[in-house]
This record gives C-alpha cells, sequence and structure tokens, in this order.
C-alpha cells in the first residue's frame, strides 16, 4: 500500500496504525505472553495491588547519594525517603560496602521491601579505564569495543552497581560539542553496530546473571545535534534527516535490546525531548517495540520549565504522560504527581505503568530474587582491574590509536638513542583516563613517559621538559580546575619554558612532544569554539621544529581538532585521544613498533572551524565544489577549500596496503538479489597490519537527494607484510534502502556507484543497477 505523506507521518507519530503494525503489535503481545514474561507480570502484579500511591511514586524517583570509604554518605533527607520508600533507585554509590548498606536499608525498613537499583556513569570502563567511546570507535574492531562494555560490566556489577548510563550513541558532526568524546562519531552506520556491540558487552545474554549489568541507551535523543555545537542546545530537523542520518543508532540499541533508555536535556523541534510523547512513546516504544523504562537526564524535567513548557506542575504532568518513567535527581515527580493525579493531569494507569516498568526493569535483573547480586569485598578484590583486563585495556588503546601523519618513516622510533619528550601531557597521569571516567583512579594510570620507560627500556635516553603550560588562559584552568582538572600552572614565562625544551630537543635524536587537551577542555559542558590546540602549545611546536629534529606530535583530545599546521610541519603525528589506565603503555607500544597502528577516524577533522559542520556523507547541492578557484558560483568559501583535513575512515599504518578495483559479481541487482563486491587487499609495506577496508555507496538519482558517500560495510583485517587478501563484501536491496519523506524505508530502482578503499575518500568505484523486481 503507498501511503500518502500526511498518512505516512501520522504513522511515524503513532497517531494511526496500519495493517503491518497492527500485526507487529500483536506478534509483540503473543511474544510477551511468554511464561518467563507472564510470570514477570504476575509478580508485579501482586506487588503493586500492595503498593501505596506514595510507593509506586516513589519508584520513579531516582536520587544520587555520594559515598566515603564507610559507606553512602547519607543525609537526613535522602534516609527518609529511603526508608518510607520514596526512592526507586540510586546512582553515584558504588562498592560492596556502601551498595550492601544502601540495599539493606530498602529491604530491612522499607513496608515492602523492594530492592533499589543502583546506577552509574560507567562510560568507557569502571576501575579499569578504556579509551574514551570515541577513541574506541577509531578502532572499527567490535570485538574490542565489545570487549570493553564486558569488562566493564564485570567490573561494576562486582562493586555493587546494576546499571549503567551507556552506550552514548549521539550521532555528532560538530566538534565544537564537547561530547563528541562520548560518542562514536559521525556515522549512522558504524554508529549501529557500536550500539549493539556494547549493549551485547554490558547486558550478555542473561541480565539475572550477577556478572552482568542493564545498560542505558542516551541521549534520547538528537543530543548530539545542539546548535552551534554548544551543549544543552536546541535541535530542530527533518524527520529524513532524523529516520535516515539520528536515529539508526538508538534503534540499533533498542533491537539489541537495551533494559533502558535516557531521554535527552534538547528539546527536539519544539518539544524537550524529556517530555515529547513522540518521541518517548510513539516512536521509541509504539514503533521500536521497546520494552523497558525511560529515564530522564539529570533533572531534565525541571529544566522544562527554563525551556519554557509549563510550570513544576505543568511539566512534572507533561514528561510522564510523554512517557518518562523516572526522574533523575528532579525531584518533581515525588512533589507534583499525586497533585497532578488529583487535578486529573495525570491518570492512575499513566503512574502504575511507569512504576510497572520500573519494577521490571528490577525484576530483569533478579533483583527480587537475589537483591545483592553477590557482591562482596573478596569478589570486588578478585575482579577489580585485574591483571587480564589491564592487558586487554592496554590491546584495546592501542587499537584505538589513528596514526595521521608519518614522513619518511619517521615511526616507528629505534629503541635507541635520546629522545626529547616534552609537552604539558607527556608525563601526565590525570588526562589520560578522560572524563566520565567512572571508579577510574588516574593516579593508577600509566602516562608517556612511564610507558616509553617501561617498553624502551634502558636502551634509550630521555630527556625531558614541559615546554608549555596547556593554555595561557587562566580561566579555563580555573574552569577546568573547579572540576578536578589537577592542573598546575608553571609560572615561568612561556620563553622560557620553551627555551629549556629547545634545549633538550637539540640534545636529543627525534623530539616526541605529547599535546592536546586537558581532559575537561571536552566531554559535558566543554564546548569549544576554538579547536586548535592552545597557543602556548603550539608555540612549543614551532619553536621545536626550527630545532630540525625529527618531530613527532603526539596527540591527546576528546574531539577532532583543527590542525594545519601541524600537518604541515610536524614529521609523524599520532591521534591517542584519552587512551586510558594503560595509555602510556599502548602509546609505547604504538611509538617503538610493538603494535602497528589501525585505527580510522570515525570523525572528520575539518581544515578550520569555519567549515563545520563537516561530515563526509553529505549531500550534493546543485553547484557542487570543485577546486577551481575561480570558479565563483559554487557552493564553496572564498578563503578555503571544501575538503577536510583528515576524511572521515581516514588512517595510516606504518605498512602501506593496495587496492584493486572492485568487482561486481553482478551489475544488475534484482529486489530479492544479492551482489557482491570483491576487492583484493594488498600489504605492500614492510610490517605486518591490520586495514579497515571500507565500503561506501552512493545512491545517484533518488525521490529525495541522497548523501554523495554512505558507508555500508568494512573489515578489519591483518595481512603480514607482502600478503594479498580478497575481500567479498554482500550488498542486498536492504542495504540500499532509506527513509524517504513520506517516511517509507524503501530502495529505489536506479543506477548506484559502490566505492571501496581505505578511507571516505580514496577509493575506487564501480557501478550497478537495482532493478524493479
Ligand atoms: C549527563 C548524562 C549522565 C547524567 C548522570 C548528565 O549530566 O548528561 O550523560 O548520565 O548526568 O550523571
Amino acid at each position: 500500500m503507498k501511503h500518502t505523506f500526511r498518512t505516512a507521518v501520522l504513522l511515524s507519530l503513532g497517531l494511526l496504525l496500519s495493517p503491518a503494525l497492527h500485526a507487529q503489535q500483536a506478534a509483540r503481545a503473543a511474544a510477551s505472553g511468554t511464561t518467563d514474561d507472564a510470570k514477570m507480570q504476575r509478580f508485579i502484579d501482586d506487588l503493586m495491588r500492595k503498593m501505596t500511591l506514595e510507593e509506586k511514586i516513589g519508584q520513579l524517583n531516582l536520587i544520587t547519594v555520594g559515598f566515603d570509604v564507610t559507606g553512602p554518605v547519607v543525609s537526613k533527607d535522602v534516609d527518609v525517603n529511603i526508608r518510607k520508600g520514596a526512592v526507586g533507585g540510586v546512582f553515584n554509590t558504588y562498592t560492596p560496602i556502601a551498595a550492601r548498606k544502601l540495599q539493606e536499608m530498602a529491604l530491612r525498613e522499607t513496608r515492602l521491601h523492594i530492592p533499589l537499583m543502583f546506577g552509574y556513569d560507567v562510560i568507557h570502563g569502571h576501575r579499569t579505564i578504556f579509551p574514551i567511546p570515541l577513541g574506541l570507535s577509531a578502532s572499527w574492531d567490535m570485538t574490542a569495543i565489545e570487549r570493553s562494555a564486558r569488562i566493564a560490566a564485570e567490573e561494576s556489577a562486582a562493586d555493587g552497581l546494576h546499571w549503567v548510563f551507556s552506550p552514548m550513541v549521539d550521532i555528532a558532526r560538530d566538534p565544537r560539542w564537547g561530547r563528541v568524546a562520548e560518542g562514536g562519531g559521525e556515522d549512522p552506520y558504524l554508529g549501529s553496530q557500536i550500539a549493539r556491540a556494547m549493549v551485547r558487552g554490558y547486558q550478555g545474554t542473561d541480565l539475572t546473571k550477577n556478572n552482568t549489568v542493564m545498560a542505558c541507551l542516551k541521549h534520547f535523543a538528537l543530543y548530539g545535534a545542539a546548535e552551534a555545537g554548544r551543549d544543552y542546545n536546541t535541535t530542530d530537523m527533518s524527520l529524513a534527516r532524523m529516520y535516515n542520518e539520528y536515529l539508526p543508532p538508538y534503534k540499533a540499541a533498542i533491537e539489541a535490546g537495551v533494559g533502558s533508555v535516557m531521554s535527552s536535556f534538547n528539546e527536539v523541534n519544539g518539544i524537550p525531548a524529556t517530555g515529547n510523547k513522540w518521541l518517548l512513546t510513539d516512536l521509541l516504544r509504539q514503533q521500536w517495540g521497546f520494552k523497558g523504562f525511560v529515564v530522564t537526564d539529570y533533572t531534565a524535567i525541571n529544566e522544562m520549565v527554563a525551556h519554557g513548557v509549563g510550570n513544576d506542575a505543568q511539566v512534572s504532568a507533561m514528561a510522564l504522560n510523554a512517557g518518562a518513567d523516572q526522574d533523575m535527581v528532579g525531584e518533581i515527580f515525588l512533589k507534583n504527581v499525586a497533585q497532578n493525579l488529583k487535578d486529573g493531569t495525570v491518570k492512575q494507569e499513566v503512574i502504575d505503568l511507569a512504576c510497572r516498568r520500573i519494577l521490571e526493569g528490577k525484576y530483569k535483573l533478579g533483583l527480587f530474587k537475589d537483591p545483592y547480586r553477590g557482591v562482596s569485598e573478596k569478589r570486588a578484590k578478585a575482579t577489580l582491574m585485574k591483571k587480564e583486563f589491564l592487558d586487554d585495556a592496554r590491546d584495546i588503546a592501542r587499537k584505538s590509536f589513528v596514526l595521521l601523519k608519518n614522513d619518511k618513516q619517521t615511526l616507528p622510533l629505534k629503541k635507541a638513542g635520546t629522545i626529547a619528550l616534552v609537552g604539558p601531557l607527556a608525563t601526565r597521569q590525570r588526562d589520560l583516563i578522560g572524563n566520565w571516567s567512572g571508579a577510574g583512579d588516574w593516579k593508577q594510570a600509566i602516562s608517556v613517559e612511564q610507558g616509553i620507560r617501561n617498553v624502551a627500556g634502558s636502551a634509550v635516553k630521555i630527556v625531558t621538559a614541559q615546554g608549555a603550560n596547556f593554555t595561557d588562559d587562566q580561566q579555563m584552568i580555573d574552569r577546568l580546575n573547579a572540576h578536578g582538572g589537577e592542573l598546575n600552572v608553571d609560572k615561568r614565562s612561556a620563553e622560557e619554558m620553551i627555551q629549556e625544551a629547545v634545549k633538550v630537543a637539540q640534545s636529543a635524536d627525534v623530539v616526541v612532544a605529547v599535546v592536546g587537551e586537558s581532559q575537561g577542555m571536552s566531554g559535558e559542558a566543554a564546548s569549544r569554539s576554538d579547536i586548535g590546540l592552545p597557543g602556548p602549545q603550539l608555540e612549543l611546536l614551532k619553536a621545536l621544529k626550527k630545532t630540525g629534529k625529527p618531530l613527532v606530535v603526539v596527540l591527546m583530545n576528546g574531539r577532532p581538532l583543527t590542525l594545519s599546521w601541524e600537518n604541515q610541519n610536524a614529521d609523524a603525528i599520532l591521534e591517542t585521544w584519552f587512551s586510558g589506565t594503560q595509555g602510556g603503555n599502548a602509546i609505547a607500544d604504538v611509538l617503538f613498533g610493538g603494535y602497528n597502528p589501525s585505527g580510522k577516524l570515525t570523525a572528520t577533522f575539518p581544515q578550520s572551524v569555519g567549515q563545520i559542520p563537516l561530515y563526509y556523507n553529505h549531500k550534493s547541492t546543485g553547484r557542487p565544489f570543485n577546486d577551481q578557484p575561480l570558479d565563483k558560483y559554487k557552493s564553496r568559501y572564498l578563503d578555503i577549500t571544501n575538503e577536510p583535513l583528515y576524511p572521515f575512515g581516514f588512517g595510516l599504518s606504518y605498512t602501506t596496503f593496495t587496492y584493486s578495483k572492485p568487482e561486481l559479481s553482478t551489475t544488475t541487482l534484482s529486489a530479492s538479489g544479492t551482489l557482491d563486491v570483491k576487492v583484493t587487499v594488498k600489504n605492500t609495506g614492510s610490517y605486518d597490519g591490520e586495514e579497515v577496508a571500507q565500503l561506501y555507496i552512493r545512491d545517484v538519482v533518488g525521490s529525495v537527494t541522497r548523501p554523495v558517500r554512505e558507508l555500508k560495510s568494512f573489515q578489519k583485517v591483518l595481512l603480514k607484510k607482502g600478503e594479498s587478501r580478497t575481500l567479498t563484501f554482500r550488498l542486498t536491496p536492504e542495504d540500499l534502502k532509506f527513509y524517504n519523506n513520506d517516511l517509507q524505508f524503501v530502495a529505489e530502482p536506479g543506477d548506484f556507484q559502490v566505492f571501496v578503499g581505505s578511507n571516505s575518500r580514496d577509493t575506487q568505484e564501480a557501478t550497478f543497477t537495482l532493478t524493479g523486481n
């Protein structure tokens, strides 16, 4: 049946049910009639019959409780609230002692003995910290990413937690936005793979196992599209862009069975996400079949007042009616829902449904049977940061690094001679673990200096100088230090520091400059309008360059940076993000060739901030850019080309790879057919190495315009030097589908280009036609 535009929109808004949707819902209803589900429902029916209105509203309340070595620091209010059943979950409390203490309070002292659920921001590791998510994504290695989430689950579960506020899958195309650091970059296909891998890693196959944790998909939705890259800012976009470019990773996580979803701070097309019924109910539950619970982001309901959609009582009703089940920290539900019920602005069924969903979450985690989930000091000691986890963290970190430049094979370094190790990040530990570093202890992180000593031993002489402060912006330093930045400002003048570094460089065979951002310069509420290296660090590099010594730049940062000078002048550039507990060892492994870098960028690096938003899967325009500067009437800038500095998918290796032209099994793909794209990749250099071969398509003519390229598949392969391998990528019409302006998910017959290569720019091409039947 072909829908009219209006019908399709209504369908997408859940206002009409198509026969197909009816059938789907019936199937789901049948599925939920499984014995397990029926058992759970009976249990919860039974429990809810005994619950008072206050106790039900209590389940909708998520509070934060800090703790110290002796246990949770519970304010009087919190204490009273827990005892009277006015708290459903707690976050920011972990360790077996602290979690047990609060759980005991809930179990022994509340009327119905309902266990609490303990959540935490475990984003890229709990105690053993992995690279920041943007770094993890650059590995393009789903096994490694899943493994990082699995280890995080093992550790957090052993530390008394049940629930992690991850994965964050917000597509981000604006590197001014600090939270680019927390996601998987700009691509919906890759982002979807990562979303699935992380959910699998955290939740395993059976959430009742006490080494699993419930994942929380965030931030729903479109948080990464904040205007101007300014955190929490407005989002407004067409439905087609939303469905094609931003929603796929959320949908993928739902399909992978994620247990909970966090609503985002931003508004979506005029309605704050946290009070957006279309988003939280029609799309999430009715279209996608989500069965878990929705928690709001931190005080996001209260913030709806500032958004301008009502007073406390109104936003409380709006959020609950929209489908927000649990209120994070704001206590808006606690204070308003009973009155909302009296006023008739919320119905009893709505309160019951939200309460039921929270209780279901607890049930699925097995908390009613085993509220302590086997936590003990002994188990924690045996699990947290165990050797196997640290070894994996080192390996995963190495996989996340991206070699951006390597002239004259400057890297790998020889384990001989003298290395001048300079830059504000060379000896730092705090920054390595990045922000949102869970319960990670930065004092246990391996610095680059330590890593080099560990890997190169006494074979190399290391001479050091800091060379520069992070920045000369004192306000920035104060801000960072107010939130755990641990930055000490060297009181010497910039010239003095540079002079010292230059002297050190002159005495060495090679300079390794470790520069970039301090961890707090990216992440939440850390948008930047200038994404270059801060002034003093760039000045340092310029002075080092003048020494004529080979200059290796090791970058640490949480976002794409503008690096034009660095790209022109450094001999080698290694992007290492914030690489975690084992970062220094991993960096040293790569610098000395113990591991050959294989990471590829998942977010475009622009030449200039003025090009932002800049992403590879853009549309063409009617006057596409060409590189004829005198050709005026093109979609271009007067002062810069449209090209990025480093494109999506880009990353070098110590070896080189060549690709054959893609060969297609057929040039006509039928509606039920398959198409194999074969390409031979050869390692033509002198190191063994891994390569991420990437396949993109372009739908040449569409009923709505299609991106110039879209990633549809990739394979990461290890090739010994001299080895070649033929890779086969299988495409079906399913891979060619997109949402048209009627929001129908269709593959349109016609011509397609297929591109295969080592990044989104350097590819070879073939063409085929999709037939109508
Ligand atoms: C962030 C979330 C986080 C929450 C709880 C919020 O400020 O946006 O990502 O999970 O705080 O700490």
